[in-house]
């Protein structure tokens, strides 16, 4: 099974892929959060050090852009090109009202035509990279989910993430596998499966549900325990000493590029996934004044 860890923009950066892959591994491509493409094709300085070659070194990575203008998007595939990638992403997944709005990530489910006029220019010329497209089943309801399946499998995208809520539903609302199962028994090719897979028993059921899963996307999951890739292959449980080097290498790496304070803030939300709901723990997480604290309101008894 190709396994995925999910693009979270403002978590999964450069530092945590890299500890991530030296500590756990298990994971096959770690996606990049988007760029959020602009008239002027001007990236951020953090959106272009997140996709330069020497943050990446040694991990398949898979950059990802958000815009709903085809010419933006090719010029984007052609700096990925340069860059020595042969693989890139479209975001249609975003829910975000800002990002919605302006009719880009999951907003471009609402305007089905306009999508396709958009698939059309994009794929009328031989792309320089290959091109995968991570969407949402539909805006308001599943029901939008039939149509958008057969308009994505009218293009050669190199695979489709499906992450089985609709833009509504935001990230907690309740999900649809069987939206996956219709991307299966149509003959998508190469749908992979996200959504709320967050322990080694929700991977089996999936599994066991939809036998032809090929493919997993895992966000949160990878955050709550970083040693589920691992696990899902048959690897070990993440031991006490390694989520204490997990969280320090983070710490360490985060204040090295930004500051001590950021750092901190950025361990805090992290944290907040293998926390969950304990009170106990979240109240000291949120009284911690340096990592040593959070490690012990993260891990301690
Ligand atoms: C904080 C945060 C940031 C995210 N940023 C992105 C992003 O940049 N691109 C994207 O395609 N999805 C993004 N997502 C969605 C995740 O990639 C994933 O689809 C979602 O969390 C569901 O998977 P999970 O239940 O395994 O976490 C983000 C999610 C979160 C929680």
């Amino acid at each position: 099974m190709i396994i995925y860890f999910a693009p979270m923009e403002g978590i999964t950066d450069g530092v945590l892929r890299r500890v991530h892959q030296q500590l756990f591994g298990g994971v096959d491509v770690y996606c990049l959060p988007f760029h959020k493409l602009t008239q002027s094709m001007s990236l951020l300085t953090r959106e272009r050090r997140d996709i330069s070659p020497e943050e990446n070194r040694g991990m398949t990575v898979l950059p990802q852009a958000l815009t709903r203008d085809p010419d933006q998007l090719t010029a984007w595939l052609k700096y990925v090109s340069a860059l020595g990638y042969d693989h890139a992403d479209l975001n249609l997944g975003c829910p975000s009202p800002t990002v919605t709005r302006r009719g880009r990530g999951s907003g471009m489910l609402r305007d089905l035509p306009a999508l396709r006029a958009f698939l059309d220019r994009v794929f009328a010329e031989p792309l320089p990279v290959a091109l995968s497209v991570k969407t949402r089943i539909g805006c308001e309801s599943p029901e939008e989910w039939p149509e958008i399946l057969s308009l994505l499998s009218d293009y050669p995208f190199a695979h489709v993430t499906i992450h089985v809520r609709t833009t509504r539903e935001q990230y907690t609302g309740g999900i649809h596998p069987e939206a996956f199962d219709l991307a299966l028994q149509g003959g998508l090719p190469h749908p992979v499966y996200n959504g709320d897979l967050r322990t080694l028993e929700d991977v089996r059921a999936l599994v066991t549900r939809c036998p032809g899963t090929e493919a997993v996307m895992i966000g949160r999951g990878l955050l709550a325990d970083p040693a589920l890739a691992r696990r899902i292959r048959g690897g070990a449980a993440a031991s006490g000493e390694e989520l204490r080097a997990w969280y320090t290498a983070l710490y360490e790496g985060w204040r090295d590029r930004f500051h001590a304070t950021i750092a901190l803030g950025r361990i805090k939300k992290l944290m907040e996934w293998p926390v969950g709901s304990d009170i106990r723990r979240k109240r000291l997480l949120r009284r911690a004044e340096d990592i040593e604290s959070c490690i012990e309101a993260a891990l301690g008894r």
